[in-house]
């Protein structure tokens, strides 16, 4: 016999449910329509990619891609693809090289002959032809090669894949681009942090790089930030130079960080070699009055880069927006360039960074792009619905109007009717699927929190008419049809405005 077992949601996974999961919906719809105003337009993003896809965009010594990433072979596809051409056997067997020595393939003498095999016929494929190619193809799938797939940890490098392989930069203007969705990363869970978490990304693609362009989606971010009552928040800002001012400023902070590498903590130690940025990032108490004293980019960014980030904080003035300085926000992904942003919210402990973002000005190209300037940010709807819900700023969760207290065989069709017609009406039904007594059902109806309860018995059937009940007050009428309609739809109204 199976033995009997109670299944539970995956650690750092969990459900949404109802009346929450409205709120999560109320919270992603608000954010299609401040993004739509700023012509922004929705972009859906497999949920898996190529691993390399997100080794290369945000970087091999990045914690997200060394330790927090769900990767898995995906049995039965090859990696390497068909070959058709000479190039195409060529790189096939770079790729079965590289397989080989990162121990993808299993380590047997068996595949080992098929290592040397497949490399002996590329290397001769302009002597033997046709005959050496067919057998490379033949050699390869016998390795029953896997893709290795992961589940995305986040979205940006998805964005600049999908921007390259539909050739947006053909298109009018900037790509302009949301997406909402789930991303995975193996963190340690708690408070506001899971494995499987939500985010709402927004990223703007293009040939310029103008400070207005950040301020925008600053600006954007913002707005959607107050429409939804997160207002209790701190944008915190930074300029991270680029590819000409930051690896002699990441030189000279890898020197200053040897000085005193005998006063920090492994991790720090680590970063030093790996990457020196990122102990700019650490939390550690000991830590702190060491790192105060480390260079800052500020001091060290080029002219360009000095020049972008002022006028980005003009920009910021001219809109309005709060924000304040932060030389140590360095980000934990490798992909940006000059600006970086944070934005924390209150009521979340340590998790309390409810969006990050900057711009990605090389990413594009990285990827085998065009060169490309690209910015954006997402947003943690975990995290940011968290704090609206510890705050107070929620809405009201959604009414059910109306439970329609049906009785007797005559009732039920006009009950079907009409439950269609108030639903077609945009109003919330129930219609229970089973005769209850008059009692019962009003008890239920309460229970569920009706606004309304539609009493139809026989005399109603009879007469055509509906008794209209408040459950609030126990106030009663009795309606025709249309009556009915009119009244619950001009109340649907008043309540809404
Ligand atoms: P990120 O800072 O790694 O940036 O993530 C953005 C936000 O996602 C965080 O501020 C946080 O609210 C939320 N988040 C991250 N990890 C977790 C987790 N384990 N549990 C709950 N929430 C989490 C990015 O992902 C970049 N792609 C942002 C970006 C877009 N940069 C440019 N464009």
């Amino acid at each position: 016999m199976t033995e009997k077992r109670q299944f539970r949601a995956i650690k750092g996974t969990r459900d949404i449910l109802p009346p929450e999961s409205s709120l999560w919906n109320w919270f992603e719809q608000t954010a299609r329509e401040v993004f739509e105003s700023y012509n922004f337009r929705e972009i859906r993003l497999p949920i898996f990619e190529d691993t390399e896809l997100f080794a290369r965009s945000i970087g091999v010594e990045t914690d997200v891609v060394s330790k927090e990433m769900y990767t898995f072979e995906d049995r039965g596809s090859i990696h390497v693809g068909y070959p058709q051409t000479v190039d195409e056997v060529i790189r096939s067997n770079d790729a079965v090289k590289a397989a080989w020595e990162l121990k993808r393939i299993p380590q047997t003498p068996e595949n080992e002959l098929r290592v040397n095999l497949i490399n002996h016929a590329c290397k001769s494929i302009s002597d033997e032809g046709a005959s050496a190619l067919l057998r490379f193809v033949a050699e390869l799938h016998a390795l029953d090669l896997g893709d290795s797939v992961t589940l995305r940890p986040e979205a940006t490098a998805s964005v600049c894949r999908a921007y390259i392989e539909h050739n947006m930069h053909a298109l009018p203007g900037d790509a302009k681009l949301y997406y909402v969705g789930p991303m995975f990363r193996r963190e340690r869970p708690q408070k506001g942090r899971y494995r499987q978490f939500y985010q709402i990304g927004a990223e703007v693609l293009g040939q310029s790089d103008a400070p207005a362009i950040d301020a925008e989606v600053l600006e954007m971010l913002i707005a959607f930030f107050n429409r939804v009552g997160l207002t209790r928040t701190t944008l915190y800002l930074n300029s991270i130079g680029d590819k000409n001012c930051r690896p002699d400023y990441v030189a000279l902070l890898q020197n200053e960080l040897l000085n005193v590498a005998d006063k920090l903590g492994p991790d720090s130690q680590r970063r030093i070699e790996t990457n020196p940025l990122r102990v700019l990032d650490s939390k550690i108490p000991e830590e702190q009055p060491i790192i105060e004293k480390l260079p800052r980019i500020s001091d060290h960014l080029c002219d360009a880069c000095r020049e972008h980030f002022a006028k980005l904080k003009e920009e910021l003035n001219l809109r309005g927006i709060k924000y304040q300085e932060n030389w140590r926000l360095v980000r934990g992904l490798d992909y940006y360039t000059r600006t970086t942003f944070e934005v924390t919210a209150e009521g979340l402990g340590s998790q309390n960074a409810v969006c990050g973002g900057g711009r990605y000005d090389g990413l594009v190209e990285l990827l085998g792009g065009p060169p490309t300037k690209g910015i954006g940010f997402a947003i943690g709807s975990d995290r940011s619905i968290l704090s609206i819900q510890e705050t107070g700023s929620a809405p009201p969760p959604l009414v059910l109007s109306v439970f329609i207290a049906w009785m007797g065989p005559k009732a039920y069709p006009a009950a079907v009717s009409i439950a269609r017609k108030l639903r077609a009406a945009g109003l919330a039904v129930e219609l229970p699927p089973e005769e209850m007594k008059f009692k019962k059902s009003l008890g239920l109806a309460d229970k569920l929190g009706a606004r309304y309860a539609l009493i139809l018995g026989e005399d109603e059937a009879a007469s055509n008419t509906f008794t209209l009940k408040r459950l609030s007050d126990a106030a009663q009428k009795t309606l025709t049809e249309n009556e009915l309609l009119e009244y619950l739809e001009s109340e649907r109204r008043g309540t809404r405005a």
